[in-house]
């Protein structure tokens, strides 16, 4: 295998689009033209042709007021509508919305009056529970087709949704409560994953007690039929779906009024709770996920494989596909449960055409070798992506050949949980691809590489990737801490956006993506920061002091490695393996599990510059199995070798 792929790589750089799939293809090169003609002109006649406005807009962008844009901001529109009942209104009732696959193999075929149905249900449901337009309900659910219901139905009654990943502790729910004034919040008896439940309502019950918001109520999904502690607050969700009407009419809301917020980490404790409003946002997830995947939504079943705790989950499950009208599958459970095949039988099972996941998926499948896919038949693929963590180019050609066959498109999308939408890809069936770059800008949007000092680089070479330009689906604001937002993309360049990857342009100005270059660790795709980890080490009485660096890992992209000072007098006569241990579990009970350290290592210092700030930089080489840097500004140089001895 590895000799083929060696062979791929020096033989074809480059792969043009083949000529039946440019025929056929959504995408067409006239885009960009269109698009560098009239930018905010080409977004304007995406967002008229894409969504129903119940009252057309007349402005496009309003930058008066940078860093807060708004978008079509005299438009209104019913985001749920444009995902659900114009679908059927134009005859498409029938079609399969979602094809739900459960872990434990049963199965639901949702179609898009029957979703259509259920949301409205769903919306007077929490209208009953006195949820008014602007309020925020928290959503702590497995992916089972009522997560998707609970998103459009808070979008149907202009209420703002915050999904929370459930493998997030209670600790974490509970924050994210608290900063939203969460008063109601829905969630599962539990799910299934790996063969066995996991439990959510009791991590719903801790994470209540503990936050300093009331929750009014708390809806219960019965999906495993766990026994479950009934509280006067809980109300069962098949009792209040019985209970409501499936006739609601969707109020128009402004293009501007907030759809959801979703916590993600950046560089210091706190998670950031991220604002997306409506009507850019779904203009900008339609748009992409229309040419991006080349959708066809007649004939295409597409799958993205993401939670929709997630982002990927927001855009890419919920929100664009449905805007588009398209049939996804979504699956509730792991890669491998019950057998390593799973998600190849799933695509043999529904005709999956379009599939989208993570590289650190892909490199955990190519570890398990190209007999496990190839014992299903995958060929009704035909347009692979890609999100999360920069693809390398063995992963690439082994997804291309092994998963697609060798001859459909892989696109490498870059994106982020604050910008929303797709930034960076090819466009399939347009763009010659290239393996491992992100390559192009997507039409309408404005990247560029900088200097440190802000000075565009030009031509071929390295620096910071800023967006130029503000976007339909850009974050709007950091709830409740606008001083943070400027802070932390608008203070480094003034009017342009600071993302926080290194990127590199190419001969052909193709993009690469070089990874953050800050204190944000990319684990599995998912982000995680340093000082949040940090501190949850830190809040331990083992701990007197922590430093924790992201090293590269062969299949998360990146792993957790921690240094840690012990407290002697908690510690004295404890084995320095039961510490450790103990610092792992403690960071994943309090985190969530996505954050337990691969490594602790127990040291005696940490290296500090003599103004007292932690060289991490040092402690990745450490990490990675690398020759120690430079220790010259460390404040005694001698720390390194005693630090090097003990990880030894
Ligand atoms: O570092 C980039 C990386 O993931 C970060 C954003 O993480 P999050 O907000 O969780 O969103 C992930 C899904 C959109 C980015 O700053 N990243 C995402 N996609 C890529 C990527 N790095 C390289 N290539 C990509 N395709």
């Amino acid at each position: 295998m590895n000799a083929q792929i060696d062979h791929n790589l020096e033989e074809i750089r480059r792969f043009r689009p083949a000529p039946e799939f440019a025929a056929q293809a959504v995408a067409s090169p006239e885009l960009y033209d269109a698009a560098a003609s009239d930018r905010l002109g080409f977004w304007a006649d995406q967002a008229r042709e894409l969504l129903t406005w119940s009252k057309p807009f007349t402005r496009t962008l309003d930058w008066t007021n940078p860093p807060f844009a708004t978008w079509f901001d005299d438009g209104e529109l019913n985001v749920a509508y444009n995902c659900l009942d114009r679908h059927v209104e134009e005859g498409n009732g029938d079609r399969v919305a979602l094809h739900f696959e459960g872990e434990p193999g049963d199965s639901r075929a949702i179609t898009y009056a029957e979703l259509t149905a259920e949301v409205k249900r769903a919306a007077n449901a929490l209208i009953a529970l006195g949820v008014e337009p602007g309020d925020r309900v928290a959503i702590y659910l497995p992916l089972i087709p009522e997560a998707v219901v609970a998103m459009l139905a808070c979008a149907r009654i202009g209420a703002v949704h915050s999904v929370v990943f459930g493998g997030f502790s209670s600790q974490s729910l509970s924050s994210r409560i608290d900063d939203a004034e969460a008063h109601v919040v829905i969630t599962a008896d539990g799910g299934y994953r790996k063969g066995r439940v996991f439990p959510l309502k009791p991590t719903v019950d801790e994470a209540v007690a503990a936050a300093e918001t009331e929750v009014r109520a708390v809806i219960v999904v019965e999906r495993t039929g766990a026994e479950v502690e009934w509280t006067d607050r809980d109300v069962r969700w098949s009792e209040a779906m019985a209970d409501a009407s499936s006739e609601h009419t969707a109020l128009p809301f402004n293009a501007e009024h907030p759809l959801f917020i979703l916590y993600t980490s950046g560089t210091t404790g706190k998670p950031k709770g991220i604002l997306h409003t409506s009507g850019g946002y779904l203009t900008q997830t339609a748009f992409t996920h229309k040419n991006v995947f080349d959708l066809h939504p007649e004939r295409d079943v597409y799958w993205c494989t993401a939670d929709v705790g997630w982002i990927t989950g927001h855009s890419y499950v919920v929100y664009g596909p449905l805007a588009n009208g398209a049939t996804q599958v979504i699956y509730e459970g792991t890669p491998d449960t019950p057998h390593a095949g799973r998600w190849w039988e799933i695509i043999e099972k529904y005709g999956v055409t379009i599939f989208y996941t993570a590289p650190t998926a892909i490199r955990s499948f190519m570890k398990l070798g190209r007999q496990i896919p190839h014992g299903f038949n995958l060929r009704s693929l035909r347009l692979l992506g890609s999100v999360g963590e920069p693809i390398n180019p063995e992963a690439w050609i082994w997804y291309r050949h092994v998963i697609g066959g060798g001859s459909i498109p892989v696109v490498d999308t870059w994106w982020q949980t604050e910008t929303g939408a797709i930034m960076i890809s090819a466009l399939p069936g347009v763009t010659d691809l290239k393996p491992g770059s992100a390559q192009v800008a997507v039409p309408g949007i404005s990247i560029d590489i900088l200097s440190d000092e802000g000075e565009p680089v030009e031509g071929v070479g390295g620096g910071l990737l800023v967006v130029t330009e503000p976007w339909p689906s850009m974050l709007r604001g950091i709830w409740g801490d606008p001083d943070r937002f400027r802070e932390t993309y608008w203070e480094k360049f003034g009017d342009k956006y600071f993302a926080g990857d290194g990127a590199r342009r190419d001969e052909d100005g193709d993009i690469w993506l070089l990874g953050r270059v800050d204190d944000v660790m990319n684990v599995s795709g998912h982000r995680l920061s340093t000082a949040e980890i940090e501190s949850s080490l830190v809040a331990h009485p083992f701990t007197a002091e922590a430093a924790v660096v992201g090293a590269s890992d062969e299949t998360t992209g990146q792993a957790v490695v921690a240094f840690v000072i012990l407290k002697e007098r908690q510690t004295a006569g404890l084995d320095i393996a039961t510490a450790s241990e103990e610092l792992r579990a403690h960071v994943a009970k309090q985190i969530g599990a996505i954050a337990r350290p691969r490594q602790v290592f127990i040291v005696g210092e940490l290296p500090k510059t003599r103004s007292g700030k932690i060289m991490r930089r040092l402690l990745r080489d450490l990490a990675e199995g690398r020759q120690v840097g430079d220790t010259t500004t460390l404040a005694d140089t001698s720390v390194m070798t005693a630090i090097t001895e003990q990880v030894r």
